[in-house]
């Protein structure tokens, strides 16, 4: 490559030195998190300006890199700035509309900051926010969108590598799945989960304590000024939700992955300590981009299973199941339902938080948080499974204590023995559905009873608590038309309603049956995921009210008792199925998307990208 003769400056190497950083000879304090990023920072690593991609757009001395080059000096900035320095792109999901990542703009300046701090340049590149209290249908449905914009947003411009801003449940996934795919240096940084909130002397978990408190509403014991109340309270402060929804499930499980600084997971989006790490994950992306440590160098089969394991082990939500599967997907790796249910099946339950367990997320940050958690597994583990900082998972889980064994429970004290989540098979799921059973009540685990089936959420909504409904607590609820093509999206109306009759006469839980998903903050006997959906054609499509279901938790089956012959005579019958939308988003996600057990990826998404660079004319 033809180089101008004054465009590399070395000064940044002297700024990265290979020594700790230190003050006027005293080796600076640091978080528990030090010695990694401590050791990271000594290791001897080559600082060739040529070998960073974004030298592809800078170096050259050509027309083209003159405008490159041109254009950043009319906004201000010299060659000193960006010539012979990571680009360093911090992927914001910071928006008004996600109340989740409120704090993300002054994240986004503190990341800036560690950038700086070892000699990169940071670029903020704003990408799609998908804030799941606000959008609808569902962010599910968005997953893939983001995904292909972190994707193209990280190839098409001049980054050399990435630290990716996300929190709020399927920012996650689609930030790593794109990430994987772009195949560029990237570490995610996590928002954080809310403070613990508080309600009078109750401490409220977000999501879980939303629907107890709503149960409690309609069966006429909780007054309109306590559910105002609880409304007041349950939201404290920015962050994730702060039980072990979707969103603290994805961030543990992508730290399990080694994609985040160790210990990132549970740290409380507002602490002071949140800031540091925001500061750190900047520092670590900058050597990352030194040492080409792209996804395809550290993740592998192993590491997903460090994070099915992990994910199984803090009874996460089901959720993680789908976006591992697509996660697993974009390394080429074919995750499949039955290697996750082997794995339930000797993994313990020992994160003993909500919704499954009693604690909230900054609990389990204090009591040790995830590499302290991770010790306890240590031999189910693949601890020789590499990081964004080069270290294994035996080096990050090394040290780690367990403070408090009531919310890190032992491996011979577990919440479960097994089977956090389960699999199920048979005529009513060919393809499987899955069910959070430590979130269930164990007396409906195994059950047999008749359904009543709602079409769609509209009729479910308006149906549920008419009082001629025939129901009752042993009635099966079903509700269809709400897999990843019938909401469409995939969305989270797994937990059904129990109907405010059963309410009143004190039903707290029941088998409901769908081919929805669950919000990882919901509890109770929910059977979700249904594979294929009745939007699909699947036999969940073909089942009336009154037809008996029985579910046999340990045993993994889930059957309909209709004859195969009764079953063809509704398949005859059947309405043809919904059309695929004309235009738009729309059209693309209906014509792609991948069912439940395939992780709901487009086809088109699935398997390792060429890495191909776009050309630079
Ligand atoms: Fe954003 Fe729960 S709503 S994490």
């Amino acid at each position: 490559m033809q180089r101008r003769a004054a465009a590399m400056p070395r000064r940044c190497n002297a700024m990265l030195g290979r020594k700790p950083l230190t003050i006027a000879g005293r080796r600076l304090n640091h978080t528990y998190r030090e010695h990694q990023i401590g050791n990271f920072m000594t290791q001897p690593i080559p600082r060739d300006p040529d070998t960073l991609r974004s030298a592809r757009w800078f170096a050259p001395d050509d027309l083209r890199s003159f405008g490159h080059r041109s254009r950043l000096k009319g906004m201000g900035l010299d060659d000193v700035d960006y010539q012979g320095r990571p680009v360093v792109a911090i992927l914001n999901t910071w928006s008004d509309l996600n109340t989740c990542h409120s704090h993300f703009r002054n994240r986004a300046d503190e990341v800036r900051r560690g950038i700086l701090q070892s000699g990169g340049f940071p670029v903020e590149v704003p990408v799609m926010s998908l804030g799941e209290m606000l959008m609808k249908p569902t962010t599910m449905l968005y997953r893939n969108l983001l995904a292909m914009e972190v994707e193209e947003v990280l190839r098409c411009h001049p980054i050399d590598a990435a630290v990716l801003m996300g929190g709020c449940d399927k920012t996650v996934p689609a930030m790593l799945m794109g990430a994987i795919s772009a195949d560029i240096p990237s570490i995610f940084m996590p928002a954080g989960p809310m403070l613990k909130a508080r309600w009078r002397d109750v401490t409220l978990g977000s999501g879980s304590d939303a629907w107890k408190y709503w149960d409690q509403r309609m069966a006429g014991n909780l007054c309109d000024r306590d559910w105002n109340g609880i409304e007041n309270c349950i939201g404290r402060s920015a962050g994730t939700c702060m039980t072990m929804g979707t969103a603290s499930t994805m961030a543990c499980v992508t730290e399990a992955l080694g994609f985040t600084l160790r210990g990132a997971a549970t740290i409380p989006a507002v602490v002071a300590e949140h800031s540091r790490l925001a500061v750190q994950s900047g520092r670590c992306a900058v050597e990352m981009a030194w040492q080409q440590r792209k996804p395809s160098s550290f993740l592998d089969a192993h590491s997903i299973d460090n994070g099915l394991i992990t994910s199984l082990a803090i009874g996460g939500s089901t959720n993680a199941i789908v976006h591992l599967i697509a996660i697993a997907g974009r390394l080429g790796i074919d995750l499949s339902l039955e290697r996750f249910d082997e794995l339930s099946r000797t993994t313990p339950v020992i994160g003993d938080i909500r919704p499954g367990g009693r604690y909230l997320m900054e609990d389990f940050h204090d009591a040790g948080g995830l590499p302290a958690l991770l010790s306890r597994l240590g031999d189910l583990l693949t601890l020789d499974s590499q990081s964004v900082t080069g270290e294994t998972m035996a080096e990050r889980i090394h040290g780690a204590e367990v403070i408090n064994d009531e919310v890190i429970r032992t491996r011979e004290n577990p919440v479960a023995q097994a089977g956090g989540t389960c699999l199920l098979k048979g005529n009513l799921a060919p393809s499987g559905c899955v069910i959070k059973s430590v979130a269930a009540d164990p007396k409906l685990l195994t059950h047999c009873g008749p359904a009543v089936v709602f079409d769609d959420y509209p009729s479910m909504k308006a149906g549920i608590n008419d009082p001629d409904l025939d129901v009752t607590a042993d009635s099966v609820l079903i509700l269809r038309s709400a897999g990843p093509l019938g909401a469409p999206g995939f969305p989270e109306w797994g937990m059904l309603p129990i109907p405010q009759k059963l309410l009143k006469a004190g039903v707290k839980d029941m088998v409901r049956l769908s081919d929805a998903r669950m919000s990882g903050t919901s509890y109770g006997t929910c059977v979700l995921h249904i594979a294929p959906e009745s939007a699909a054609g699947g036999p969940l499509a073909l089942v009336r009210s009154g037809d008996m279901i029985s579910i046999d938790v340990p045993n993994r089956t889930i059957h309909w008792d209709v004859s195969d012959q009764e079953i063809a005579e509704r398949r005859a019958a059947m309405p043809p199925l919904k059309p695929v939308p004309e235009r738009g988003y729309a059209k693309l996600y209906a014509k792609h998307v991948s069912q439940a057990d395939q992780g709901c990826d487009f086809d088109f998404l699935v398997g390792r990208s060429p890495g191909d660079e776009p050309s630079i004319f």
